[in-house]
């Protein structure tokens, strides 16, 4: 149910007792389109972009998770930063340990959140204590959709991790097991650094850019979200439209590896589905409230500051059409399934005091993703349960 409190009460059965929440805002509950959970301890790593950056923290780090104890641990304390955030779904990478995704598979499952994760494939360019093996990786794959794939609230998203550490037959074990279960989700990272994209050309001379290395082995689909798409061409922004393919922004990632300006406007105006992602341990932040206030601040250098209304939508309603759910979460709509937040409209007192003075929605929303984080997030509901 909802709607107005006074048209509501009445009819509300008699077990449910209302309860007034005041200075706040019930929105839908938040949706994080691209972030990694093994990076939780590597956040805030100096100095490297891109390539460097994978090679120096990212890679030694993820092997820790050979260690299953470690990364059931780490699974547990990305689960509680979500909800302490405000992010009741989110599309996430594993490592390349299968293990690993099953220990954050069994962290949501115990909450019974909406999540979509996937083992990282990977099969060159990485230490060989991360790389899938004579199948690709299949096997595993193979293995985690039966168990979790449409388990609860969750589902499975096959995951090669950028076009640079997978061959050609690693892509098109991907493509096979997608065209074989067409309700599988496709997350990958494309075209965020001038290094790596060189890189990309290099290694697929016979492919016509970043994103056909991609489209040549059918990963571009409408359930295909790729991470950055900064450096995208006109005619790599029609195709990911035409096929119906999602991007997922992610400015403080971008700001911190200082992999460029993603441009809003030009994948709006292709009319691309695009959503947010902390791209945490890139991004800096699991807060998609900060996340918004630096996609702001990229529209501000890119002379198009995003409205606070569209950052809001990006992380509800727009990450949740990007995930083909826009009938379940992102929304209020009676019958949607109950993951909400409430937001503090006092959380602290410089917030308070903005407020005062911001008698419009959308200013007091701006206000918010300028200001607001994990504080302002005063509780989160999943599936009508609450957990913050
Ligand atoms: N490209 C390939 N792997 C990664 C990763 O882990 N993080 C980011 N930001 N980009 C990537
Ligand atoms: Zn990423």
């Amino acid at each position: 149910m909802a709607g107005p409190f006074d048209q509501l009460v009445g009819q509300l059965p008699s077990q449910i007792s209302p309860e007034e929440i005041k200075d706040a805002l019930v929105i839908p509950g938040l949706i994080d389109l691209h972030t990694h959970f093994p990076q939780t301890d590597m956040i805030a790593s100096y100095g490297e972009q891109l390539l460097d950056w994978l090679a120096n923290y990212t890679f030694p780090t993820e092997l820790a998770f050979a260690d299953a104890a470690h990364s059931r641990e780490v699974a547990r304390a990305f689960t509680d930063e979500l909800i302490r955030h405000g992010t009741t779904t989110a599309l996430v990478f594993g490592t390349v340990h299968a293990e690993a995704v099953d220990h954050l598979f069994s962290e949501a499952a115990a909450i019974n959140m909406r999540m979509i994760a996937g083992k990282v494939l990977m099969d060159r360019n990485a230490p060989e204590g991360l790389l899938d093996g004579a199948d690709y990786g299949e096997a595993a794959c193979r293995h985690l959709i039966e168990k979790w794939h449409g388990y609860q609230r969750l589902s499975y998203a096959l995951t090669p991790r950028f076009a640079p550490t997978s061959s050609p037959d690693q892509l098109a074990m991907t493509g096979r097991l997608l065209a074989e279960t067409p309700s599988l989700y496709l997350q990958t990272h494309m075209s965020e650094n001038p290094s790596e994209i060189a890189w990309v050309t290099s290694l697929f001379p016979e492919c016509e850019g970043y994103l056909d290395t991609y489209d040549t082995f059918n990963l571009v689909g409408s359930r295909s979200v790729f991470a950055h798409c900064i450096h995208l061409t006109d005619r790599e922004r029609t195709r990911l439209a035409d096929a119906g393919s999602s991007i997922a922004f992610c400015p403080t990632s971008n700001l911190f590896l200082g992999s460029g300006l993603f441009d809003y406007e030009k994948c709006k105006q292709a009319n691309l589905s695009i959503g947010l992602g902390t791209d945490i341990g890139a991004g800096t932040s699991f807060s998609l409230l900060s996340t918004m206030g630096e996609a702001y601040k990229v529209g501000q250098l890119r002379g198009a500051p995003l409205p606070p209304c569209e950052a809001f939508y990006m992380a509800t309603l727009g990450g949740a059409k990007a995930l083909s759910l826009d009938h379940a979460i992102g929304t209020l709509a009676p019958g949607t399934e109950a993951d909400l937040v409430v937001l503090d409209m006092k959380a602290t007192s410089l917030i308070g005091r903005r407020m005062a003075n911001a008698p419009r929605l959308e200013d007091r929303l701006f206000a918010l993703a300028i200001l607001g984080d994990d504080r302002a997030i005063a509780r989160t509901y999943i599936d009508g349960r609450r957990v913050k």
